[in-house]
């Protein structure tokens, strides 16, 4: 192996995103609540990291102090190795991306498709269509409102967009769960298309184990904030090392 190469493959093993020691906490009517207890991860380029975890246990939380969108209480996040603590989702958008479960309402309803994704990128019109035809898309759906898209095509809009303001990270929160069974496999079969062709990394959190075991490299598993299991995908499926995870793998098995 020559030097540069060795040196690429050192460089490709830093994270390109790692969050550290972060918590936060809300308080509303008079309770309070820890979505985020100490919780530390790393995301390695080009990697799919799945973020699993019972309704309530923090996932959104994460994903939205991750981009900007809510501010840790303490903690460290970095993108690169550089700390961008208190960045909104302005600034944080040069380099991750967020997709939302509801497609259809992350664009303005009155404009064209094609105008949602230029305004929303910057991109030029031969950089919507090569981009549309990536994500399995035809041309003539970019004169088209929202509302006039299937959830699926809407979906894969939404990861057009994204894609095309060369984010190197995308946070993908639940992005299936309004899709019919067919459209959610192609959805995620589009996932790991532009992971490899684009050479993104993507933080995905789901219910579903399942789906997340086939397509992620690791698995971070939440409970009550806290990031109780975390690995390896089939480390994490074939010996989890906590409690909480071997019931959630159990209940898969006798789905
Ligand atoms: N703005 C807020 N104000 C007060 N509490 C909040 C707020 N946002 C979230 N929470 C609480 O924080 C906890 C974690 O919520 P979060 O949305 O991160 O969970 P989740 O794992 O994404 O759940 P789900 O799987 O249902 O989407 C929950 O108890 C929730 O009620
Ligand atoms: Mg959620």
């Amino acid at each position: 192996m020559t030097e540069m190469k060795a040196d690429i493959m050192q460089m490709n093993r830093q994270p390109v995103l790692s969050g550290s020691n972060l918590n936060k906490t809300y308080h509303s009517g008079g309770r309070t609540v820890h979505p985020l207890q100490n919780v530390s991860f790393e995301v390695c380029p080009g990697e799919i990291l799945g973020i699993v975890g019972e309704s309530g246990s923090g996932k959104s939380t994460l994903l939205r102090v991750i981009s900007g969108l809510e501010c840790p209480d303490s903690g460290v996040l970095t993108y690169k190795g550089f700390h961008y603590h208190g960045y909104g989702p302005e600034k944080t958008g040069k380099f991750l991306q967020m997709i939302f479960q509801n497609a259809y309402g992350s664009f303005d309803p009155r404009m064209t498709m094609e105008r949602s994704l230029r305004e929303g990128s910057g991109a030029d019109r031969q950089e919507i269509l090569r981009m549309i035809c990536e994500v399995g898309l035809t041309e003539d759906l970019l004169e088209r409102k929202p509302r006039h898209l299937s959830g699926g095509q809407c979906q894969r809009m939404s990861i057009a967009r994204a894609l095309l303001t060369h984010a190197q990270i995308l946070l993908c929160d639940e992005i299936t769960s309004a899709l019919d069974v067919t459209t959610q496999a192609q959805v995620i079969k589009l996932l790991t298309e532009v992971r490899a062709a684009e050479d993104v990394s993507i933080i995905l959190v789901s219910h579903d184990l399942a789906l997340v075991s086939m397509i992620c490299d690791r698995i971070m598993v939440m409970q009550d904030g806290y990031i109780v299991d975390q690995g390896k995908t089939e480390d994490v499926i074939n010996a989890p090392s906590d409690y909480y995870t071997r019931k959630l793998l159990n209940s898969i098995i006798s789905v």
